[in-house]
């Protein structure tokens, strides 16, 4: 059953280094300016809880299965809707979280080839039916993405192929939900990405989601 608030939901997905983070912060300035209260979160974390699947999944010491790695995000997830996204939703908030359900579908679901079908039911679970209002496609080509970030945790470490197909993945989910999905360049400025995300995240608002 599909959760329901009265705020506005915004998640923005993208490879690594396509700069989720980076316009989660400037698009929350945006929309506090025009008078909205937002909370900038992101996964897997959130919250103590999930911070603490966040650090065993990124571990490069462990060896995870990827059955194990699909049920360890989805926890973080669900601890993440019901302590943190839910209530701020519920009290007519804008959240915008870096990475959500899309990321599991995309790396999960397609790049691992655990399938749609079954990341999405348990996507369904750990969320209580919670969708984003809007989602942000931050496109780039993966080797422009890996050489901005500098991270090395167990997710990064993967193959080129691997994240070649999570990136095509992502462009397939926005293909297939065009209403919810904005993809933008990630290479264009960044003052111009935070003006397309802010356009887009203003008119969902205006036509109240
Ligand atoms: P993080 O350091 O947050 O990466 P980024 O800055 O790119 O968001 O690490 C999260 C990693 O976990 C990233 O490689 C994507 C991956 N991930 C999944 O594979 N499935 C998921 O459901 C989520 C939320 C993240």
């Amino acid at each position: 059953m599909a959760e329901s608030h009265n705020g506005l939901f915004v998640t923005i997905e993208g490879v690594e280094g396509s700069g989720k983070s980076t316009l989660a912060e400037a698009l929350a300035a945006r929309l506090r300016a025009s008078g909205s209260e937002v909370l900038v979160t992101a996964e897997p974390g959130g919250d103590p809880v999930a911070e603490r699947i966040r650090t065993l999944l990124l571990d490069p010491t462990h060896a995870i299965s990827d059955r194990a790695e699909l049920l360890l995000f989805e926890a973080a997830r669900a601890q993440h809707v019901s302590k943190v996204i839910l209530p701020a939703l519920r009290s007519g908030g804008v959240v915008v979280c870096d990475r959500f359900a899309d990321s599991s579908l995309a790396y999960q679901g397609l790049a691992r080839g655990i399938g749609l079908e079954v990341v999405e039911s348990i996507n369904e679970f750990a969320t209580e039916g919670l969708k984003p209002d809007l989602t942000i496609l931050l496109d780039l080509p993966v080797e422009e993405g890996l050489g901005r970030t500098q991270s090395k945790d167990r997710m990064t470490s993967e193959g080129i192929e691997f994240h070649n197909a999570v990136r095509k993945g992502y462009l397939a989910l926005a293909a297939r939900e065009p209403d919810r999905f904005v993809v933008i360049d990630a290479r264009k400025p960044i003052g111009e990405v935070v003006r397309l995300a802010a356009q887009a995240a203003e008119a969902r608002r205006a036509k109240g989601r």
